[in-house]
């Protein structure tokens, strides 16, 4: 099959080892062969980290929503609130998980792709004792924009509050101080390079007596069960086995390049994207202090359909992605995670390239 470079943020391209992986051999979840699975990918990924003192990881089968909806419903006490930080799609299903599990929440929005009002964020804190927990997406993928997670922690801290990240597009693709979190939820499918079907908390180990103590307010995601039936090489129901058999190659490749390494060439990809996109007149649709190293929104050129964009970059092997809700009419995004090679950014690079070229003389010079 021809390959397919993958430009948006997940699923992504993965190595052929880490496809490969999927193939072990059926296993049923009961035996000891996927308690020990599932404890060395538990062990991998604080490893691979550095959190292993103080974290304890969960497992969830499904997408990254799944974790998320598995920490924010586990998370805050009965009759305490969560104050969510919300400036983009992903803000804003924080804030959705809480209203559909009844948890009191105040939510702080900023207009999409605009950072958090620090300190209107100081004085909500202040102002209400019943707030338990704040709650903030890393990085923003619907701009692109990393958000102030050390300023707006420090904050939460200062009040006495814990903290719970998205961290679901930035693990292993931006630079993550787990100091500043209590939990923090991630994906297989992203940066970390295994496919999409298991997503995973890294839970606070001190933070655990307190999160026991919560009513379960759902059967499927209460994060103490989960924890409970890991620690003891148990799961609760049905995992998705082969997805787990792929995270533990794509944890073993990410040990051997190292986090740092992977959040560099992750830097380095954007940078080498960025350069090409100022090249050929393309403006970002943030400055580029806010933007993180996973991907790039970008201005759509005037009179440019996305679909035409989109089909036209596909047939040359490339997918890119859409704007989501009112940017989707004049913003597209390009991410660059994954097993992707330097030199098929540079060959994606050339195919934007001649395809704005061929709007531009149509449209009378106009970028
Ligand atoms: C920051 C962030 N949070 C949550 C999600 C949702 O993840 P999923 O689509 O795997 O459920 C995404 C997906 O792109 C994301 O980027």
């Amino acid at each position: 099959m021809k390959r397919t470079v993958l430009l948006n943020p997940g699923p992504v391209n993965v190595s052929e080892k880490v496809a490969r992986a999927q193939l072990r051999g059926d296993l049923c979840h009961r035996e000891e062969e996927f308690a020990l699975l599932a404890q060395a990918i538990r062990r991998k990924l604080a490893g691979v980290f550095g959190v292993g003192n103080e974290f304890t990881p969960v497992l969830i089968s499904g997408s990254g929503t799944a974790a998320l909806e598995m920490a924010v419903c586990s998370f805050v006490s009965p009759e305490r609130k969560l104050l969510v930080i919300s400036n983009g799609v992903y803000g804003e299903r924080i804030a959705r998980i809480a209203e559909v599990h009844g948890i009191p929440r105040t939510v702080m929005e900023t207009p999409w792709g605009t950072p958090p009002d620090l300190a209107a964020v100081e004085q909500a804190l202040a102002a209400d004792p019943s707030i338990e927990a704040m709650a903030l997406v890393h990085h923003e993928t619907t701009t692109g924009l990393l958000n102030p997670l050390a300023e707006a922690s420090a904050l939460a801290r200062r009040a006495g509050k814990k903290v719970l990240v998205d961290a679901i597009s930035s693990l292993a693709g931006d630079t993550f101080d787990f100091d500043t979190v209590d939990l923090a939820v991630g994906t297989a499918n992203k940066c970390v390079q295994g496919l999409p079907g298991v997503s995973f908390a890294l839970v606070r180990k001190d933070d655990l007596p307190r999160l026991e103590a919560i009513p379960a307010r759902s059967l499927y995601f209460n994060l103490a069960a989960h924890h409970r039936a890991q620690e003891s090489g148990q799961t609760l129901f049905t995992p998705a086995v082969q997805a787990h058999y792929a995270f533990d190659a794509a944890l073993d490749e990410l040990a051997e390049e190292t986090v740092a390494r992977r959040i560099e060439r992750t830097r380095a990809a954007a940078l080498r994207l960025r350069n090409g996109f100022a090249e050929m007149g393309l403006s970002a649709l943030l400055p580029e202090e806010w933007q993180s190293n996973v991907l790039t929104a970008l201005k759509l050129p005037d009179g440019l359909a996305y679909p035409k964009l989109h089909d036209r970059l596909k047939a040359a092997g490339f997918v890119i992605y859409a704007g989501q809700g009112n940017l989707k009419s004049h913003a597209f995004r390009i991410a660059n995670i994954g097993d992707i090679q330097p030199a098929e950014f540079d060959t994606f690079l050339q195919a934007l390239g001649e395809t704005l070229a061929e709007h531009s003389s149509r449209s009378g010079g106009r970028p």
